[in-house]
């Protein structure tokens, strides 16, 4: 039997663009027009979610979810620079009222990958005004949202985005190898998460917003390992950790600018984060250093992995790198932790059970060895857009059937509704949902 402790609340996550639809604004809506999503396929309907909030609500509590992540739309709020859209701001006060009415606690993400087309034209990160923006537009969520929200996440993934924007070509405005543009808007979203840190908790104090202020970023960790004993690709994984993970974590909880971005600490030493959010999904191996974007390494999965160690993506099953790394990580900052995304595409739903499962064991575990973790949000609650992959991947708790938008909770789904009623996954709860203890090596 697995016991889950009382201080790891468990709950999912959603960010605005890939299940809303209906925002004809945003930089998403845009690409989506340019073709450059899989099959040809929109951002515009996605599971409706902007509609069909109530009907989700109900079903996060019908699974007994005491926590949710979800991100604000920019573009809802500020379609047209400048301009506020008060049926956007009324639009997620409510929803924030429904999740609490439900005994469900929001943690609001401000930016996750999407931004308004107007500024997406200005040049979105790479241009410097976009912090001074960003600021303007955290403000105005903070202020309306007041009361209903203590829990900010500002910045998602600031790597994953730069990465995907500017060295891959997959998300607007899609340039590749562009290394300059990938150090600027690094530079640029760390400054933003450590002038909203201060501001957030500056607005909520002199407005005596209820509910105590936890500021945070989510970030994502992902396990590398090299393939050889070529010094070449131990370099390039020194440099993937450097640039992708390191570059990042300093910046923004430490509040450090490392060369190329600069040096020094621009807006003063200390903590930057309350907590650190951690979106952990799998182990990648760095094959060598043969890209010519040299920095990043090429990362591999093992090609020997049985189908059933794999995702329905072919990103490997990994649940010891969640331990690896949340243990380091609390090593150098003595933070308390929360697990912002970890999840799974798996439309036949045979592995996604044994996936929450082996990763809460190595929470629990962890918790139990002093290591402060108080959440977990499963990606995702719905099926979604995934992004530049559309809607082919299936990452939800809950199933959407994208001809009628039906909505169907899967088995897994109501395993992870059971477990968190109950707070432990008993032998016969194993047994119903065919959970087995493999270890994964
Ligand atoms: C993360 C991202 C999410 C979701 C997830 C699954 O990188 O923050 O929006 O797409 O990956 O791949």
């Amino acid at each position: 039997m697995l016991t889950i402790p009382n201080k790891l609340l468990l709950g999912s996550a959603t960010a605005a663009t890939q299940i809303e639809g209906g925002d004809f604004n945003s930089n998403w809506y845009h690409w989506s027009l340019a073709g450059k999503i899989a099959n040809n396929e929109s951002s515009i309907v996605a599971a409706d979610h902007y509609n069909r909030y109530p009907e989700d609500i109900q079903i996060m509590s019908e699974l007994n979810q005491e926590i949710y992540r979800m991100s604000i739309e920019w573009s809802r709020i500020e379609p047209v620079k400048g301009v506020w859209s008060q049926e956007g701001i009324d639009h997620y006060k409510d929803e924030m009222t429904m999740l609490l009415k439900n005994g469900i606690q929001p943690l609001v993400t401000l930016h996750h990958f999407s931004c308004p087309e107007w500024l997406q034209k200005e040049g979105a990160w790479v241009n410097p005004n976009t912090v001074e923006r960003f600021l303007i537009f955290a403000e105005k969520v903070v202020l309306e949202l007041g009361d209903l929200v203590s829990e900010y996440c500002t910045i998602n993934e600031p790597n994953v985005f730069v990465t995907d924007t500017y060295m891959d070509g997959k998300y607007p405005p899609g340039h590749k190898d562009d290394i300059k543009s990938y150090f600027k808007a690094s530079k640029h979203l760390i400054l933003a998460h450590l002038k909203a840190y201060k501001l957030i908790h500056r607005l909520r104090a002199d407005h005596k917003f209820t509910g105590v202020t936890k500021v945070g970023i989510a970030h994502h960790l992902a396990h590398f390992e090299v393939d050889s004993k070529n010094p070449l690709t131990h370099l390039s994984k020194k440099l993937m950790d450097f640039s992708f993970h390191d570059l990042f974590t300093k910046g923004m909880i430490e509040g450090k600018l490392s060369m190329p971005l600069g040096v020094g600490y621009p807006e003063g030493q200390g903590r930057f984060c309350d907590f650190i959010g951690v979106n952990y999904y799998s182990r990648h191996i760095i094959k060598s250093t043969m890209n010519p974007a040299m920095l990043f390494g090429e990362v591999t999965v093992d090609e020997s992995l049985p189908e059933s160690r794999k995702n329905d993506l072919g990103w490997e099953i990994y649940p010891k790198g969640l331990s690896i790394i949340l243990k380091q990580l609390y090593k150098d900052y003595p933070i308390p932790i929360y697990i912002t995304e970890n999840g799974i595409p798996d439309a036949n739903d045979t592995k996604r059970a044994q996936f929450i499962y082996e990763h809460l064991k190595e929470l629990v575990s962890l918790i139990n060895d002093g290591v402060d973790i108080r959440r977990y949000y499963h990606w995702s609650l719905l099926d979604n857009l995934e992004w530049n992959d559309g809607y082919g991947p299936r990452f939800g708790l809950v199933e959407v059937n994208y001809n009628t938008l039906k909505r169907t909770i899967r088995k897994s789904g109501k395993f992870y509704g059971e477990l968190i009623k109950h707070r432990n996954i008993s032998e016969e709860m194993k047994q119903n949902y065919n959970i087995k203890d493999v270890s994964y090596e």
